[in-house]
């Protein structure tokens, strides 16, 4: 593996005074390290820990799919929080990290991603980053989450099965980006956007931002990939952030599943 270019005094540092300072957590090579935070969690850790690696063995994304990158290309990263929601409220986080995630895109590279509800960025109609929210709950309350990041950096090409579909930061701009400037950014956006999840009276705020940066919230032609799958066209999102969808029988609410843009 080829060495890292993490420095994690550098990049606590650059976190002095956050959230996340001094919980910093980097790991060579590890299975995943979503698992690595949902132990940490179950095992009593306070919220802002940090696990982040070059290399995962056993990657996990949404919908029970693998998450694989080159080593030492991508940003791998997972971050245990535990704010006092309900379970049900969950949806929240996930939007919050899409919108984290899309902001420290911008500010430290300049490139603006769309953003596919509910989290994937996308640049054009390639997928260049992945987010895998993951929750404890005891009874309705939740206890812990985990919000597992993975940004395609720096890879230079990618399997024939996800080359259709995949991009890296570096294949858009021709140029290497280091992971630790945009882990500092990320971490910092992340935090200012979990204090706006957690504020009820911000969250109409978060939904009209993520409106306001995705293609995929009003008039997409979408497949829905949730009850048996469905074809419609999407039509906002509602107060919790679910995403609408205008069907032949009518309007459709999209809890959980995957949105794929249909006639692309
Ligand atoms: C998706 O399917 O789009 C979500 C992918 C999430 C991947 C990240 S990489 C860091 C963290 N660890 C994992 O095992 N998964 C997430």
């Amino acid at each position: 593996m080829p060495a890292s270019d993490y420095d994690v005094e550098e990049l606590e540092s650059g976190l002095g005074g956050s959230l996340f300072s001094r919980k910093l957590h980097y790991i060579p090579e590890t299975g995943s390290t979503n698992t690595l935070a949902m132990h940490a969690g179950a095992a009593g850790l306070e919220e802002g820990h940090v696990f982040f690696t070059d290399q995962q063995t056993a990657g996990r994304g949404r919908g029970g799919h693998s998450w694989q990158s080159e080593p030492g290309s991508a940003l791998l990263v997972s971050i245990l929080l535990r704010p006092r929601i309900e379970a049900a409220q969950a949806l929240w986080l996930s939007l919050m990290a899409g919108v984290a995630v899309h902001d420290a895109i911008l500010r430290s590279c300049g490139i603006e991603c769309d953003l596919r509800w509910p989290n994937d960025l996308l640049i054009g109609r390639k997928k260049v980053c992945g987010i895998l929210t993951e929750i404890s709950s005891e009874g309705e309350q939740l206890r812990f989450a985990v919000i597992g990041i993975g940004v395609n950096v720096n890879q230079r090409v990618f399997p024939p099965e996800i080359a259709e579909i995949a991009t890296s930061i570096q294949m858009e701009t021709g140029k290497i980006w280091e992971r630790s400037e945009l882990l500092v950014a990320l971490l910092r956006s992340l935090e200012c956007e979990y204090r706006r999840a957690l504020a009820p009276e911000a969250r109409a705020s978060l939904v009209a931002w993520v409106e306001s940066v995705s293609s995929y919230t009003r008039g997409k032609r979408v497949h829905v990939d949730e009850a048996g799958g469905y074809d419609g066209v999407t039509d906002g999102l509602d107060e919790h952030g679910f995403l609408r969808v205008r069907t032949q029988n009518g309007i459709r609410t999209v809890l959980s599943g995957g949105v794929r843009e249909l006639n692309a």
